[in-house]
């Protein structure tokens, strides 16, 4: 029987119950973030009508202005995740330490970290944003997580989805067995299983990168995309079609459900030195739903989820998508 059609509720209980083990505090920790992206989800379609649109008058520890909506929305995830009890701590975007549990609630055996809004800068234009999360397992014996604690690679993450708030709003997941992916009946108030086993095509014709930052990439992608805009014209003898949405959420989706490699690389440009997204709660989280769904994620030296993390808000490179054009550019990499 086709799972289609299945609340996530009952597709992620169902996966419980496949583990004799489980305790079932991981499908509690998901349908916490379930709830989490459902308020925000709203927030985001109201946030004109109800004036929580624009910047707000802070900046997050990275030095970025952040929106009222950056705010809002991690104020949710915190509000939603810090008194359930299956997590012992959590780390976001826009927090500088991680966030612990309120001494008066209980502790769980999960750790999260989250960009609780993704591509903020397309709220104002009204184009896609998303919620990015990475849920590692709390280590054995520790009752009050340190940063250390968070200092995982990305292999060790038990969990990783993403929230996309588009013309629908979608819940991609993997446990590390494929990814799958929800639609928000909005209606019933329930994600539905509208894309199960979803799986990244190997070739691609479609790139996305930020042409602006192009005089400050090193050789190796200079020269991949320069090839791909040479067209049937150049080495590659087929023409390349370019995306850049400037939301990770938005242009990972696209990558899931029509293939193509996405990049933002290594440059030298000031502010993003050794790449601009995070390694905990953007590049981790997407390298995991990519790799089980097919594709492959590099910095184009290394294997993203191979990156031992040094701090909760670092860089890294990235370039993930379908496999032979990442594969293509590694290998442009070592050449
Ligand atoms: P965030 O809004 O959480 O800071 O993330 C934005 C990220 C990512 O979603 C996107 O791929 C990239 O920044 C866009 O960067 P540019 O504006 O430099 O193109
Ligand atoms: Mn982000
Ligand atoms: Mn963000």
């Amino acid at each position: 029987m086709s799972d289609i059609g299945k609340s996530i509720t009952q597709f992620i209980i169902e996966q419980q119950r496949v583990h004799k083990k489980s305790t079932g505090e991981m499908s509690g920790l998901l349908n916490d973030i379930v709830s989490a992206c459902k308020k925000i989800s709203h927030l985001v379609n109201r946030s004109g009508i109800i004036g929580i649109g624009g910047a707000a008058e802070s900046e997050n520890v990275q030095g970025e202005v952040q929106k009222k909506l950056d705010i809002i929305t991690n104020d949710v995830m915190v509000d939603h995740l810090n008194w359930t009890g299956h997590l012992a701590a959590m780390a976001s975007e826009e927090i500088e330490e991680i966030i612990q549990i309120p001494a008066n609630m209980p502790k769980g055996q999960y750790l999260i970290a989250f960009d609780p809004l993704d591509g903020s800068s397309n709220i104002d234009i009204n184009l896609s944003v998303g919620t990015i999360f990475s849920i590692l397992r709390c280590p054995e014996g520790v009752k009050d997580p340190t940063v250390e604690d968070f200092m995982q690679k990305g292999t060790e993450q038990v969990c990783a989805g993403f929230c996309v708030y588009g013309p629908t709003t979608m819940m991609i997941l993997t446990t590390g067995k494929g990814v799958n992916g929800f639609t928000l009946d909005r209606d019933v108030g329930e994600f539905i299983l509208t894309h199960p086993n979803m799986t990244i095509p190997e070739d691609t014709a479609e790139f996305a990168i930020n042409m602006s930052n192009q005089r400050f990439w090193e050789a190796p992608v200079q020269r991949y995309i320069d090839e791909c805009m040479q067209g049937v014209d150049g080495s590659r003898e087929k023409n390349f079609n370019m995306r850049w949405v400037a939301s990770m959420v938005a242009e990972v989706y696209r990558v899931l459900t029509r293939g193509g490699i996405f990049l933002y690389p290594l440059d030298t440009k000031p502010t993003t030195k050794g790449g601009k997204l995070r390694l905990l709660y953007e590049a981790n989280p997407m390298s995991f739903i990519v790799e089980q769904a097919g594709g492959v994620s590099s910095t184009g030296y290394q294997r993203i989820m191979d990156i031992k993390p040094e701090s909760v808000h670092q860089r890294v490179p990235v370039i993930l998508g379908s496999k032979n054009e990442v594969e293509r550019v590694m290998g442009y990499h070592t050449e």
